[in-house]
């Protein structure tokens, strides 16, 4: 199939355009680079020995979009683009809403118009709220503390609408746990901008000595060392779910967990990278960082039932990755 990604030059788009490249589809990547850089799709090239089409395009701008529908034939696609900082979501809602709700509207518009029944789209397991775990698809939404996390499950909502009413469309919502990792080649990877906000990248970074040790944000939660828990799943195993959302889907809206359905602790993830690396994190305890919750893990049943797909990687395996590709970035951005 030809497969439409928008963000594709991004973290788990990149990773996403390998795995699709590697089953045997065609990939044509639209993506503005606001968070990426266009080596990316070289790199993507060079990991799967394949050539890409890249669109520098904003999707929520419809003409652009509609000039990619007009000249290439799309059979699908996923829509990875929008911003993603839950912090500066809060500071900027309106460019959190009009970005990540814009490009859905415009992209779904424009399968409507040209046919294209096949909609795979990044939700977040940030739209559980922080209700029981294991989250399971069926539950319920809370209402999200951020503006971030309301676009997604407006996405959502507004993709089951147009599902409803048009039962040819097919879409597939992807509930992402904590992805961590890189591909193993060491080329891509995750590289956020200024001092990061997730666990990994900060664990890397103090481990390379750019950072000088890791906050742990509070040890008194109701979990088995007292830090907080949560469902890392590596980036390729993740983007290996979305080739498997992809090549199952049929009509209707269906939503699938991607997690490992396993939970890992701030300080076990310490204790892995240290382990896996031979290198040792410096950390101190702080106080727990507001709007965090104590744990976050994935029923991913369904995913296995209905897919076939299931994590592979283990946690070893993401650390190992990760640092890998930190290495490797920050020698490569240093030698410029
Ligand atoms: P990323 O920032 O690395 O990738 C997003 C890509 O989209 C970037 O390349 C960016 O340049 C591009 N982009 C953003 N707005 C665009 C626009 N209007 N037009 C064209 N391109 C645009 O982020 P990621 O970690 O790869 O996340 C991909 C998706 O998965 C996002 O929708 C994110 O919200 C969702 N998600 C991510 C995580 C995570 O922890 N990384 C967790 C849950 C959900
Ligand atoms: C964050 C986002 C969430 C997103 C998810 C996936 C917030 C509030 N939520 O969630 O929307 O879907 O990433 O990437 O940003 N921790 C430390 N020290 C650090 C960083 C993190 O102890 O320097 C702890 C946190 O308290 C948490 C765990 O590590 O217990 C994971 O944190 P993080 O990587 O930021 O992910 P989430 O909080 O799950």
């Amino acid at each position: 199939m030809n497969i439409l990604v928008t963000g594709g030059a991004g973290y788990i788009g990149s990773h996403t355009c390998i795995a699709l490249l590697e089953a045997g589809h065609s990939v044509i990547i639209a993506d503005n680079l606001c968070n990426s850089k266009s080596e990316t799709v070289m790199k993507i090239m060079d990991i799967a020995d394949k050539e890409v089409t890249f669109c520098e395009i904003d999707v929520t701008d419809a003409e652009a979009v509609d000039i990619i529908f007009r000249n290439y034939k799309v059979d699908g696609v996923i829509h990875f683009a929008g911003l993603k900082a839950v912090g500066e979501s809060v500071d900027k809602p309106l460019d959190y809403y009009y970005n990540n709700i814009v490009s859905t509207l415009v992209l779904a518009k424009a399968c409507q118009e040209y046919g294209v029944n096949r909609f795979v789209f990044s939700s977040s397991a940030t739209v559980y709220g922080d209700d029981k775990v294991p989250f399971v698809e069926t539950m319920d939404l809370l209402p999200t503390t951020n503006p971030y996390g309301e676009t997604k499950a407006m996405s959502e909502r507004i993709l089951t609408d147009i599902t409803n009413a048009n039962p040819d469309f097919s879409v597939s919502l992807l509930r992402y746990f904590n992805p961590v990792g890189a591909h193993w080649s060491g080329l891509i990877g995750e590289t956020p901008n200024g001092i990061p906000n997730n666990l990994m990248p900060y664990v890397t970074q103090v481990a390379k000595g750019k950072l000088k040790s890791l906050r742990v944000f509070g040890n008194d939660y109701l979990t088995v060392d007292g830090t907080g828990v949560r469902d890392y799943i590596h980036v390729v195993d993740l983007a290996n779910g979305h080739v498997a959302a992809l090549e199952n889907l049929t009509e209707g809206v269906h939503i699938y967990n991607l997690g490992t359905g396993k939970g890992t602790s701030v300080l076990e993830l310490v204790k892995a990278f240290e382990e896996a690396n031979d290198i040792e994190v410096p950390y101190e305890i702080v106080d727990r960082r507001p709007g965090d919750i104590a744990s976050c893990y994935a029923d991913a049943s369904k995913a296995k039932r209905e897919l076939g797909w299931e994590a592979n990687l283990d946690i070893i395996s993401m650390c190992r990755d990760a640092w890998r590709f930190e290495k490797n970035y920050t020698d490569f951005v240093e030698s410029k």
